[in-house]
């Protein structure tokens, strides 16, 4: 197989790099190289997504596109490859779907709809920038066009402090505030499998769109901390903070407190069915926490997260559970 990757240099791509040259395939990196690519055995061609098209020159089988945000930039190069490649695979998000919405959620579920021309990215229209790119890959590739829809992703080279913050905080031990009360099952699939994933549907020349999340055995939010805490050894003391105490003292869910969202359902109700059966598969919880745990030792860097300071002042004001 002959793949050209746009992106494919810091996180989800750097896996879906890495697993292709393993299964021997002829791979080329398409980014502007403000992230040094890591796989001397992947070609590189140098440029923007944006102003450089032109310098995708070659021919492949199939197309990644794992940086696609805006839905001009999608259609363009969308468009520009069309006859440069067999299949377009789009990584896309669960956030095209509103939080409210139907009991399951499956892949036909009402997505979010771009009201208005947006030009730059803009976060708070994550879901409908995303929806919206979509469109535009299924209207040059129509069934030769993969889009996956990932939940929450983990594991090594994750540079967003979510469930990595989590991982270093167990491992740093002593008495830890863990938002809720624990019994919430967590949600989440490891790069590695959202990598594998794709690559097995190109190889398939399998189109379609597809939801993907795991783990397969989804622990609640308690059994997750003392299964990262096994995982480091550390002995941490979980101190859980409802919700209206969070709440009640300003606490930001999710970019504050990761993984903390309230009233939020969305991973609870998502469907997986078309992704299983097309033979998605999952890393054991045990190795996704071990190599978290290796990398984010090794390179984590703090995010925006819950500071120790914050976390020192929080626990000191919650009152003791009787
Ligand atoms: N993280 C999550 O939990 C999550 C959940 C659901 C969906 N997703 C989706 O997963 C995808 C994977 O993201 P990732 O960052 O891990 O992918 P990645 O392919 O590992 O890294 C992003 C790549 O895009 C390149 N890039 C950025 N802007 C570019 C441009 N204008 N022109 C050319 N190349 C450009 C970067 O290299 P240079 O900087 O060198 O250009 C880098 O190689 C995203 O589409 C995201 O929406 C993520």
């Amino acid at each position: 197989m002959h793949v050209l990757v746009i992106g494919g240099t810091r996180f989800v791509g750097r896996h879906l790099v890495a697993g292709a040259l393993e299964r021997g395939w002829d791979v080329t990196v398409f980014h502007r190289g403000t992230t040094p690519n890591p796989h001397p055995a992947a070609r590189e061609i140098l440029g923007d997504r944006r102003t450089d098209l032109d310098r995708l020159d070659g021919r492949w089988d199939a197309v990644v596109d794992l940086c696609g945000y805006l839905p001009a930039e999608v259609a363009a190069s969308a468009d520009a490859l069309r006859h440069r490649a067999d299949s377009y695979a789009f990584v896309s998000s669960i956030s095209v779907y509103p939080d409210a919405g139907p009991e399951r959620i499956g892949e036909d579920a009402p997505r979010k709809v771009l009201e208005e021309t947006v030009d730059a990215f803009t976060p708070a229209l994550y879901g409908e920038l995303k929806a919206a790119c979509e469109d535009a890959v299924l209207q040059h590739w129509g069934p030769d066009a993969l889009i996956v829809r990932p939940g929450l992703i983990v594991g090594p080279w994750d540079h967003t402090d979510r469930f990595g913050y989590w991982v270093r905080r167990i491992a740093r031990g002593g008495v830890v505030l863990a938002p809720g009360d624990g019994a919430a099952r967590t949600h989440f699939i490891d790069a590695r499998d959202v990598a594998a994933f794709v690559l097995d549907a190109l190889a398939a020349r399998r189109g379609g769109t597809y939801n993907v999340q795991g783990p397969e055995h989804p622990p609640t939010f308690a059994g997750l901390l003392a299964e990262m805490a096994r995982t480091s050894g550390a002995a941490a003391e979980i101190r859980w903070a409802g919700d209206a105490f969070l709440t009640a003292a300003g606490v930001q869910p999710w970019t504050e407190v990761p993984l903390w969202a309230p009233g939020h359902t969305l991973l609870d109700r998502l469907v997986c069915d078309a992704a299983l059966a097309a033979g998605l598969r999952f890393t054991p919880l045990a190795t996704t926490l071990r190599d978290t745990l290796n990398w984010e030792t090794e390179h984590g860097t703090r995010g925006a997260s819950l500071a120790p300071e914050r976390e020192s002042e929080l626990l000191a004001a919650l009152p003791l559970s009787p």
